[in-house]
């Protein structure tokens, strides 16, 4: 039995359909005057923000909508962010959408608590002081950023995505309403659901995984493997949304205390570099990474296989099984940018340098890293 000490952090949650329009009650009880309410264009337009602000305003809270924010939030997004919460004098928010208006929001809290610029706080437990209360209505099955320790951010200097990791930036509530999920497109559903499984399979394999995190991470592939592509083919299948919500959230919680591994750490790095999907970006990664780290977590990456429901679970069929599921789902095995070899010797030196890279169950050298990146960027690498 083990005696290690582990400290566990995971927000306030409600969850269920309809969760969404608790919101003004809320933040009524939570203090809040005026809400800025991060978002994007494309929330909006499904009509969720409008329903966000009906209910603020049967709480009698002033608002007002920021939603300038790109895919892949930048380092200035969350500048000018700052400035429209401390202009408009706000004093709670609201995040509504993906990871992107998310971790946003998330960067927003922290700069305007503690002055300073949003990259100035990269690393582990950086943040001074909490932010302003923050409420986070998640739109997708993957981010999970309504109840994990990790923001993420675009340092538009270095074309380099930040991880910030602490305490500070966990929501002090998160409303996660399955109902959302209906106005995703396919491929964002493909992509969002595979950063799940990658949450799910990185926090069980990692090397500060505990008892507690492994519960998560394999309730969450079980659900996962059972009902990703049911919601991918309808969006209306009940049961498929309330469980990929689920399944999406068990993956937050252990990843959230476990951390991540080699996947995301290239993630980061590609997705930064590129500017492409993060959800994409691990699903082309995963079973590379998985093929290089298998030897390693061997029992692990079995029990993984059991959880996906592979017949014969070994190394080969694992894999098999997720570039299967990857495949079905749309997402392409390479990425074609025509990415030179010195951006790829770049992309390894920062996948080396990020957070998550630390908790991989073994180490990746430069070559293992510049090896599975030339495995999924093309022939065009090599010249
Ligand atoms: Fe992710």
């Amino acid at each position: 039995m083990t005696k290690e000490l582990r400290k566990i952090v995971i927000p306030e949650f409600i969850f269920g359909f309809n969760s969404r329009k608790l919101i003004g009650s809320y933040a009524k009880n939570l203090g809040a005057e005026k809400v800025l309410i991060v978002t994007d264009s494309g929330i909006i337009s499904s009509g969720w923000v409008q329903e966000i602000i009906e209910s603020l305003e049967a709480s009698d809270i002033k608002y007002h909508v920021f939603s300038s924010i790109f895919p892949n939030p930048r380092d200035i997004d969350v500048m000018v962010g700052t400035d429209i919460f401390l202009e408009q004098e706000c004093n709670f928010i609201v995040a509504v959408g993906g990871g992107s208006p998310m971790d946003c929001a998330k960067g927003i809290a922290i700069v305007a608590t503690n002055g300073g610029h949003i990259v100035d706080y990269e690393g582990v437990d950086s943040v001074p002081y909490p932010g302003p209360p923050l409420v986070c209505i998640p739109s997708t099955s993957g981010t999970s950023a309504d109840v994990s320790q990790f923001a993420i951010i675009l340092n538009t200097m270095r074309l380099v995505k930040i991880a910030i990791i602490s305490k500070k930036v966990v929501p002090d509530l998160a409303l996660i309403d399955p109902e959302l999920l209906t106005t995703m497109d396919d491929y964002l559903t493909a992509c969002t659901g595979m950063d799940a499984l990658t949450h799910a399979i990185e926090a069980y394999v990692s090397n500060a995984s505990s008892s507690f995190t492994d519960l998560h991470a394999l309730e969450a592939i079980r659900l996962i493997s059972k009902n990703l592509l049911p919601l991918y083919r309808d969006r209306h299948d009940e049961e498929a949304l309330n469980n990929m919500m689920l399944a999406s959230l068990h993956a937050g919680i252990a990843f959230s205390n476990a951390s991540l591994g080699g996947v995301h750490a290239m993630a980061h790095s590609l997705g930064g570099l590129f500017d492409l999907p993060h959800g994409e970006c691990n699903s082309i990664l995963l079973e590379h990474v998985i093929d290089h780290n298998f030897e390693f977590a061997k029992e692990r990456y079995m029990t993984i296989a059991e959880a996906l429901g592979v017949q014969n679970p070994c190394k080969e069929t694992l894999i098999e099984a997720i570039s299967g599921m990857r495949h079905t789902l749309g997402i392409k095995a390479k990425i074609d940018l025509g990415i030179k070899s010195d951006e790829i010797q770049k992309l390894a030196e920062f996948s080396l340098q990020d957070p998550c890279m630390v908790t991989n169950p073994t180490v990746m050298s430069k070559e293992d890293v510049i090896k599975v990146f030339e495995r999924v960027l093309c022939d065009e690498s090599k010249k």
